[in-house]
């Protein structure tokens, strides 16, 4: 569903991504693991067209994508879900899911994602900054459900949730991907997400260190730990 291909793109004409090859497809989950500043919201950014792609390809469902503005990558089914969820403070669930609705109308109605979330069914009337740390990640990847995506890309959306909560959002993004999404979600721990991935993407300082399927890293976790592990350096060759 989408590929790239050797992608590159940065800040300010420099480089964080150096040549990213990475497939999400229907019905799976990709994991992208990486510590802080590895470049996972600088990949999703560049996915989204948030952040310019200086070389390489991006393609969704074979068309490629690569020099579309943000909002035709949207309209042509790439939805982000932004690190941090990002929901306005002093608006209610319902009105959220009511602004992302009358932006564009799609096969995703304020009712459907209520009957996936029931949760938020029962907080339609608080106000965002009201809600738990979970309820809003719940309400962000509610409010990129209502664009009608295709791919849907979640940034980190764990930071700060308790276990079990976390456990729940990751549960919501593997059953989008049963049926028929395709996820790509990202973490700096591999724990968290190993239970869920169909494919793993560990980037290191914008460089991908690790690429294997899901299955591979459950059966040899040590794989992914060395890979989001910088090699350690001989005192000879410290500076
Ligand atoms: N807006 C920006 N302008 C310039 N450099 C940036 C910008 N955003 C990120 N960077 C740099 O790009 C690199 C990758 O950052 P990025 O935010 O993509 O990492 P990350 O893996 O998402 O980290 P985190 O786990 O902290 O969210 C870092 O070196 C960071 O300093
Ligand atoms: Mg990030």
């Amino acid at each position: 569903m989408l590929e790239t291909r050797s992608l590159r793109a940065g800040y300010h004409g420099g480089t964080v991504l150096h040549g990213i090859d990475l497939t999400a497809g229907q019905f799976s989950v990709h994991a992208v693991l990486g510590p802080n500043g590895a470049g996972k919201t600088t990949l999703l950014h560049a996915l989204a067209g948030l952040v310019p792609v200086g070389s390489g390809r991006i393609e969704l469902a074979g068309t490629d994508v690569t020099r579309l503005p943000t909002h035709r990558r949207a309209r042509a089914g790439i939805g982000l879900v932004p690190q941090g969820r990002r929901v306005f403070a002093s608006l209610t669930v319902a009105e959220h899911l009511k602004v992302a609705h009358r932006r564009r109308p799609t096969a995703w109605s304020p009712a459907r994602v209520v009957d996936l979330l029931p949760r938020l069914g029962e907080r339609l009337h608080h106000r965002a900054d009201r809600l738990s740390g979970g309820e809003q990640q719940m309400l962000a990847i509610a409010r990129t459900l209502l664009t009608g995506p295709r791919v849907l890309l979640i940034d980190e959306p764990t930071e700060g949730l308790a276990p079990a909560v976390a456990a729940d959002v990751l549960a919501l993004a593997a059953q989008l991907a049963a049926d028929g999404m395709a996820v790509v979600v990202t973490s700096p721990r591999p724990a968290q997400v190993l239970p869920i991935a169909d494919r793993i993407t560990v980037l290191g300082a914008g460089r991908i260190t690790a690429a294997l399927d899901g299955a591979a890293a459950r059966r040899e976790p040590a794989r992914v730990l060395a890979a989001l592990t910088p090699p350690r350096r001989t005192p000879q060759e410290l500076p």
